[in-house]
């Protein structure tokens, strides 16, 4: 098939939820994709945060393949080996307890809230202004853009929304129903918005004074993008409980929740008929393998850093670039308000895929395997593409 026929047919048989860019991506190998014409795309966005360890990794393929063999699908009705050695190793690197498997971002969150109401008994929860939690109904509750729950009413009752990175406003907000406050440690759909430092220590300590859970949404800044396995490490804290998804399974569909000793649900509190299938866990033990066997933590601190110096040096007169924000492999580029979706384009009409948030951000989340030859490819596009 050519890309405009997939396009005509997706335009017939598909719910126009989605503004897509004209761009049908038929395979990818390492930091590239290819078009179904063969045109090859430097991917920045790394298929929306969620390519890790690179598209088509041997030894994720290796592991899927393996299980393929196996089985796909136990359901949770019996026990399976790989769920099992995945809440183990998940316990290991978040330092945390207890894991729930679900199939996305959304859902992992969805489990957090129901976990929060049922270990505390309260059903308070607090979440911040520009968040961005998810599409079911409870994550939506939590989400902060207008646009997206208006026709969505009647949402979940109980969440309350408070600035960003304001720790006062927390002690405010915090009521005797409060069962938790929910806070992405880097605001990804916000535009890669980065809090001050001390701010999640400050929480955490509100938090832990006032009897109300700690969840961190590290869907998108978790699995070692910003340079720790997960963003709270920087901070030296512990979440009552962490919500991740999007590079678990390299882009395979897992969610994780994960949460510390004694916050647990009880028999039938929770389920999925899919979520920690063995197939999509097998696929999160290669990742985790990867991250530690190829020291892609450090090598995600290294490469954002010296994106984040290289694109500095593009700012100037001449440039819609007015600042560079982000942690590691998150990064967000601040451009001239209304010229993100123009400097996009050009960077794919030039082999480069990145992403826009709102109208003055640019989002880079490449593969953490990313070479240095491929960030010096992509800042080359990038500064052609922000010249004015
Ligand atoms: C912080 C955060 N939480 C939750 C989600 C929702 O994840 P999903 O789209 O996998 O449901 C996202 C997706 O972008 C996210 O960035």
């Amino acid at each position: 098939m050519q890309s405009r026929q997939v396009m005509a047919l997706e335009a017939r048989h598909f719910q126009p939820c989605f503004t897509r860019k004209p761009l049908a991506v038929a395979r990818g190998k390492g930091s590239r994709v290819y078009d179904l014409e063969g045109k090859a795309y430097l991917d920045f966005i790394g298929s929306l945060g969620t390519c890790v360890v690179g598209h088509g990794n041997p030894v994720v393929l290796q592991a899927v393949k393996a299980q393929l063999g196996k089985i796909v699908s136990t359901s949770n009705l019996y026990y399976s080996e790989p769920q099992a050695l995945l809440a183990k190793r998940l316990a290991r690197v978040s330092g945390l307890g207890k894991s729930f498997f679900s199939n996305s971002g959304s859902e992992s969150v969805e489990a957090a809230l129901k976990l929060a109401r049922k270990a505390s008994g309260k059903k308070g929860i607090i979440a911040t202004e520009h968040a961005f939690h998810g599409r079911t109904l409870g994550a939506l509750s939590a989400t902060s853009k207008e646009k997206y729950k208006a026709y969505c009413r009647p949402l979940v009752p109980g969440f309350k929304e408070i600035p960003f990175n304001d720790a006062r406003a927390l002690e405010k907000a915090i009521g005797a129903d409060t069962a938790a406050f929910l806070v992405e440690p880097i605001q990804g759909e916000a535009g890669v918005l980065v809090p001050s430092e001390g701010y999640l220590q400050e929480v955490r300590e509100i938090c832990a004074k006032r009897d109300v859970l700690l969840i961190l949404d590290e869907v998108q800044s978790g699995v070692a993008r910003t340079g720790k396995f997960f963003a709270y490490q920087h901070e030296k804290i512990l979440p009552d409980i962490v919500c991740t998804a999007k590079g678990l399974g390299n882009g395979f569909p897992i969610g994780a929740t994960i949460a510390a000793a004694g916050i647990e649900f009880g028999k039938g509190d929770h389920g999925s008929t899919f979520g920690g299938n063995p197939l999509a866990c097998a696929a999160a033990l290669a990742v985790l393998d990867c991250i530690q066997e190829q020291g892609l933590e450090a090598r995600a601190a290294e490469k954002g850093a010296w994106l984040a110096k290289a694109l500095n040096a593009v700012m100037g007169p001449d440039s819609a670039l007015q600042g560079v924000r982000g942690r590691g492999l998150m990064l967000g580029l601040g451009v001239q308000g209304g010229k993100a979706d123009a400097v996009v384009d050009a960077c794919r009409a030039q082999g480069l895929l990145v992403n826009g948030v709102g109208d003055d951000t640019i989002r880079l989340l490449p593969p953490l395997t990313v070479s240095l030859k491929e960030c010096r490819q992509a800042v080359a596009v990038l500064e052609e593409a922000l010249a004015v």
